[in-house]
């Protein structure tokens, strides 16, 4: 059966994109295959570890292609080239218009480090998510995986995983326990589901 063709976005470490490729590696993502990674940062290191698992990566910034219309151009294009039919946003930081997130309607992915609709929407990115889940006191905190529409993580939730906050967290150990036992378990899994329903669908 025809896989799902996955373009993975990302700003930073990647480590989101390690634990899809790695899923992929295991066997676990059946009906998808990570075909291309795009960065909207130079010198991300998710590039190199797209480099090491021999998938294609290229770098696509908002700033060098001079604003946002001309951003989601290229990025459309670089998409198309590729016969993408899902996109996975892991730890992409660059907001995505209306007229895109509706061109790939129900084929987005986000994961966001929080219970949504908790610690979410414009501004709550990286560790400023676990900065603000402390702030607050939660006791309880997690991630969620969901569709990309044109509200900041608004779209249609696909899953969640609660985890444990501790008296003692810092932001950085909070960050890395929900990665840890939440991010890195559910997009890939989230991944495959979409992935399967995708080619599902074309067969009908
Ligand atoms: C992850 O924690 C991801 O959930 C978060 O950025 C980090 C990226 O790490 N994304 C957001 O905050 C999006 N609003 P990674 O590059 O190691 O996958």
């Amino acid at each position: 059966m025809r896989k799902a063709r996955i373009a993975v976005l990302v700003s930073g470490g990647g480590t989101n994109l390690q634990a899809i490729l790695d899923a992929q590696q295991r066997g676990e993502l059946k009906s998808g295959e990570v075909v291309l990674v795009v960065s909207d940062r130079p010198g991300a290191y998710a590039l190199e570890r797209a480099a090491k698992a021999g998938v294609p990566g290229t770098e696509i910034g908002k700033k060098a292609c001079g604003g946002q219309a001309a951003f989601e151009q290229r990025l459309i294009e670089a998409l198309e080239e590729k016969k993408i039919d899902l996109i996975i946003l892991a730890g992409f930081l660059s907001i995505l218009s209306a007229d895109f997130t509706r061109r790939y309607d129900h084929r987005i992915l986000n994961i966001h480090p929080s219970l949504i609709p908790s610690f979410c929407g414009a501004g709550f990115y990286g560790l400023k998510v676990h900065e603000a889940a402390l702030a607050r006191g939660v006791k309880v905190t997690g991630a969620t995986v969901h569709f990309v529409n044109e509200i900041p993580d608004g779209g249609e939730i696909i899953a969640q995983k609660a985890v444990e906050v501790r008296p003692e967290d810092t932001p950085e150990t909070l960050q890395r326990r929900v990665m840890e036992q939440a991010e890195w378990i559910l997009l890939p899994q989230a991944a495959e589901t979409v992935s399967a329903r995708l080619t599902r669908e074309e067969k009908e």
